[in-house]
């Protein structure tokens, strides 16, 4: 099957993936998902039935967006998948345009996997975070611990010696209003420790929704392969002239 699109371990396939992946036959370390959500009256915005069965045999993890009324709705579609955690994309600005709820300015992403948890690849992301209470930072410096020998919190939140601490799983991210070239592009702020937790430098991302190629962008920039694959022409365009440029114009952290 010929790529619409291909340069630097990048490529891109016009058509359905539910169509195209099974003549591709590829084995990714990650399929980073942002499907249709079904919630729009936007002419792509379809929810593909089945589409997450079709990953089954392509990749042993999947991250997908979503909304909690999309995953509700589709959890039968995830059948053979097990759930592992959720993350949130806090937003500067909310999106929807109910008067009468709380204004809703977050997407989940949820990860899921096959087979044992052991075997995937992970890589647990670190962020900066401060001092830990009760312990200075000459302390922290030369390693000591706190409360009785333990370190203060659970392993996850700990601040260890290096000042660091797990990434939390609330991520603010700025959204591109403006600077969008697709309704619902994802900002390689939210991407960026997807695709460092869940691929090794080299390995393979796939994005089977891919709009305007937001997730190779990032993968490619991360030193991954990637492979895209988008139903609509005009996104198309749009992402295999956003590839072939660069630099590429990523959304970043708040
Ligand atoms: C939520 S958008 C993805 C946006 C993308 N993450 C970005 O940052 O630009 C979903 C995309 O999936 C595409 N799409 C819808 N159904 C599809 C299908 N069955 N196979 C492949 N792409 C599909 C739509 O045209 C749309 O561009």
């Amino acid at each position: 099957m010929k790529p619409y699109f291909e340069a630097d371990g990048v490529q891109l396939y016009l058509g359905d993936c539910r169509d195209v992946l099974p003549a591709l036959g590829l084995q990714a370390d990650v399929v980073i998902a942002d499907p249709p959500y079904g919630e729009t009256s936007l002419p792509w915005d379809r929810w593909p039935e089945g589409w997450p069965v079709f990953m089954h045999g392509v990749s042993r993890q999947l991250w997908c967006f979503g909304s909690m009324r999309m995953f509700l709705g589709q959890h039968a579609d995830f059948d053979g998948w097990r759930f592992a955690q959720d993350v949130i994309w806090e937003k500067q600005q909310g999106s929807g345009p109910a008067a009468d709820r709380f204004q809703r300015v977050h997407e989940h992403v949820t990860h899921w996997y096959r087979g044992g948890w052991a075997d995937l690849y992970r890589d647990p992301q670190r962020e900066s975070g401060g001092l830990p209470a009760g312990l200075s930072r000459r302390r922290a410096a030369v390693g000591h611990k706190v409360n009785g020998g333990h370190l203060h919190g659970d392993k996850g939140s700990t601040v260890v010696g290096d000042g660091t601490r797990l990434v939390r799983s609330v991520i603010r991210v700025r959204n591109l209003r403006g600077a969008a070239e697709h309704p619902t592009e994802k900002p390689a702020g939210i991407l960026r420790p997807l695709v460092a937790y869940s691929s090794p430098v080299g390995g393979l991302v796939l994005d089977p929704f891919a709009g305007s190629g937001s997730t190779l962008a990032v993968a490619r920039e991360m030193g991954r392969r990637a492979v895209g694959i988008e139903a609509d022409e005009r996104y198309c365009e749009i992402a295999a002239r956003r590839l072939a440029a660069a630099p590429l114009p990523l959304g970043e952290a708040s």
